[in-house]
């Protein structure tokens, strides 16, 4: 793979779409990696070597620009730049002498500029690719609760395929599950979990590091994390950082090691933060009691009385993960870092309700931890379920996440895979 960086003006210039003549052979994607206001990464691949070349345009039956990577390769990485943010482009993929036939729905819009306070809508989807009934299911109620304003930002929260991580596992659970009516028009990031590693746990060369793209040097904001398996990006006025809690890459980067090399990156990452709402997610949550258990599960335990204090200290709003295949979310939390049982809403909850679940930062800002895990996987329960310091559990029914920010107000919407809206809450800052 090859990645090719052409300023988007130089190149550009009319094509005649007459010359298509034949049909590339995709075999995957196009999908949509990196995006920022002025750049996205479009990748493919195709069932033979072959250049690469990207028509673009902001009219669907006008795609005057190209782009253009000479070298025949398999798997396509394009890096489309001097785009216009927060505007909507069309495109298609393919060779200097046959592309893709057109399709309507391949396009992206840009990131808006850093800060703009414009309605942001975020989708989170956790433990997914398992091609069961209601990874489909969970998939179709969004498509259907999000028709008239679809997610800007997709999350991935890990456990992204199953079993083991394999090129032919993502091929069957996520491209084919999801192509049709998502990846060729809607960008996401990526987090990995104990089954996209497969167990090669210091393995940089995993088909999940392989496949996706990662904004590692900070083009799309926050300080460059120079690793694909974590880093940050800005959307709006909202900070995103993505963290392994999984992988013991670069010589020890585990993510319960304040002064390892993950967390040294993300505290002078949130050190540098500037806006009002910061995510973080990662795979193995702090807190739960469904099909994993937090008090029991080394790794889990380590990381809540390890990094839960730092993100307290930089005011994070919410915390994402999966791994249990159950919904939990937490009340705005401060302090705790034990077991299940010594957690006091008296003492650790933040009492900021002004009615409940509608939660207004009026002081100091508690944490709202979310195990959102169910959307491909789903059901189980650990000694202690449901979860003391969980404000809303559901281990029946799958679903996923709808975030929607609006200047000040954060609206959280967990929906099933009926269709259902189970839980919601909200915070005004
Ligand atoms: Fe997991």
């Amino acid at each position: 793979m090859k990645k090719l960086l052409i300023p988007f003006l130089i190149l550009s210039m009319i094509v005649s779409e007459n010359s298509c003549a034949q049909p590339s052979a995709l075999v995957r994607g196009p999908y949509l990696q990196v995006l920022t206001p002025i750049s996205i990464t479009i990748r493919w691949r195709t069932a033979q070597a072959e250049d690469s070349q990207v028509l673009l345009g902001t009219k669907a039956d006008k795609l005057t620009k190209k782009v253009v990577d000479v070298k025949p390769v398999i798997d396509h990485e394009v890096v489309i730049a001097g785009l216009k943010p927060n505007t909507r482009y069309f495109y298609n993929v393919g060779s200097r002498t046959k592309m893709a036939p057109k399709d309507a729905d391949q396009f992206f819009t840009t990131a808006p500029v850093p800060g703009s306070t414009q309605p942001i809508r975020i989708w989170a989807l956790g433990d997914f690719g398992n091609s069961s009934q209601n990874q489909f299911d969970c998939r179709d109620a969004i498509l259907k609760a999000t028709a008239s304003h679809r997610p800007d930002v997709w999350l991935w929260l890990g456990d992204n395929t199953y079993n083991t991580g394999l090129e032919e596992e993502y091929q069957k659970h996520v491209f084919e599950v999801y192509q049709k009516d998502l990846l060729k028009n809607m960008p996401f990031f990526a987090t990995p979990g104990n089954h996209d590693y497969g167990g090669h746990l210091e393995s940089t060369t995993i088909p999940y590091f392989n496949i996706f793209s990662m904004p590692q040097k900070g083009e799309a904001g926050g300080v460059a994390s120079g690793s694909k398996s974590y880093y940050s990006f800005n959307y709006g006025n909202v900070h995103f950082v993505s963290l392994d809690s999984e992988g013991i890459l670069d010589g020890g980067q585990i993510l319960s090691d304040t002064t390892g090399k993950q967390v040294t990156w993300l505290k002078k990452d949130l050190t540098a933060n500037k806006m009002p709402w910061t995510i973080v997610f990662w795979h193995h949550p702090p807190y739960s009691k469904g099909s994993h258990d937090s008090d029991t599960e080394e790794k889990m335990v380590k990381i809540r009385e390890k990094l839960l204090p730092v993100l307290e200290q930089f005011n994070v709003d919410l915390v994402l993960g999966g791994h249990s295949h159950v919904y939990e979310r937490t009340h705005p939390i401060l302090g705790h870092t034990g077991l299940s049982e010594s957690f006091d809403p008296a003492k650790h909850v933040v009492e900021q309700k002004d009615a409940p679940d509608q939660y207004h930062v009026k002081g100091r800002q508690g944490v709202i931890y979310i195990v959102n895990g169910s959307g491909g996987q789903i059901g189980g329960h650990e000694p202690g379920y449901p979860l003391k310091a969980a404000a809303y559990s559901n281990n029946t029914q799958g679903g996923s996440l709808i975030l929607d920010v609006v200047g000040n107000k954060l609206e959280a919407r967990w929906i099933c895979a009926d269709g259902v809206v189970r839980d919601r809450f909200s915070i005004v800052k």
